[in-house]
């Protein structure tokens, strides 16, 4: 059976006993027959293309709750780049199998057509996320937390969840939607989970799908030098580290470097010089041909 989000009718459709909804209405008018006094709902927000490491948010979500939904929406208002948009991987019907391996009958699938979202007009809210999305990925992507933020208070309005999961990859943000929640106090736990890896190192993400296999390979570098930063931060100060970074990328055929920054982990201000009892961490981007990958790791 062919599915997309527009051959789902306005009921669930039982794709292979997985609940999958494409409209809103149908969503809540079974979400409101299950929420009885102490029902937990639990919300895994994703893109699809769903790999190990989202499945790790699905299971640590089905231990919280009595019930998970997962949304499956490529969010169009936090891409930036329109190549990147065009070739975001789009495979629900593959992303279903996979959730369907979870063998759990709490699981239900949000896959909307961005009107169920946006009604007719796609734009994003302007947001002050205290500065938060100035830093590395929105200096790079101007706009994208913009995107992120209205797409996430879309889904907590229209799930309303208990808890949300989001992945540490994604550590700034990890960040933003915890300054989101806290600035317009919505009822909502968010809860952060720790990155999945590849064999090799390298951060499960579903653009890997994009590499060959020599550049999946090559890419576990990226992990290899954010291991050695967390070895030499014990001992050299942060403008040293980023030299030694650059170098690493300088002449490397595959992999270009877009920024690598040592940060602190509660503001996410780059940082030349430690303090005591403050928490670090650092940030990488690298592009591989067009593929852009992000990773992080906690230095102390
Ligand atoms: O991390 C993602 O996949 C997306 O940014 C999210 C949170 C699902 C919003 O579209």
């Amino acid at each position: 059976m062919q599915i997309n989000a527009n051959s789902l009718s306005l009921q669930a459709v039982n794709f292979q006993m997985m609940k999958v909804f494409a409209r809103k209405h149908a969503l809540n008018t079974l979400l409101a027959q299950k929420k009885e006094e102490s029902f937990q709902l639990g919300l895994v927000p994703t893109m699809g293309a769903l790999h190990q490491g989202h499945l790790s948010l699905i299971q640590s979500a089905l231990k919280d709750n009595d019930c998970v939904v997962v949304s499956i929406f490529v969010n169009p208002t936090q891409f930036n780049n329109a190549s990147d948009l065009n070739h975001y991987p789009r495979t629900l019907e593959a992303d279903i199998k996979k959730l369907k391996t979870l063998s759990s009958p709490n699981i239900m699938v949000y896959a909307p057509e961005a009107e169920d979202i946006y009604g007719t007009t796609i734009s994003k809210q302007s947001f002050n996320f205290d500065g938060l999305e100035h830093q590395m990925e929105g200096k790079f992507r101007p706009g994208h937390f913009d995107g992120v933020g209205t797409v996430v208070q879309r889904l907590f309005e229209i799930v309303q969840p208990n808890n949300a999961y989001f992945g540490e990859k994604d550590f700034q943000q990890l960040a933003i939607i915890r300054k989101l929640v806290e600035l317009t106090k919505f009822p909502v736990k968010i809860v952060g989970c720790p990155i999945s890896r590849e064999k090799n190192g390298l951060a499960m993400s579903s653009r890997n799908v994009r590499l060959t296999d020599i550049e999946q390979t090559h890419a576990a570098k990226i992990f290899s030098v954010l291991k050695t930063t967390k070895e030499k931060f014990g001992t050299e100060d942060a403008t040293k580290i980023k030299e030694w970074v650059d170098q690493q990328f300088e002449n490397d055929p595959i992999l270009t470097l877009e920024y690598f920054e040592i940060s602190n982990e509660l503001t996410l201000e780059p940082i030349d010089e430690k303090q005591d009892k403050m928490k670090y961490r650092a940030f990488i981007a690298v592009y591989v041909r067009e593929v852009r990958l992000i990773d992080n790791i906690a230095l102390n």
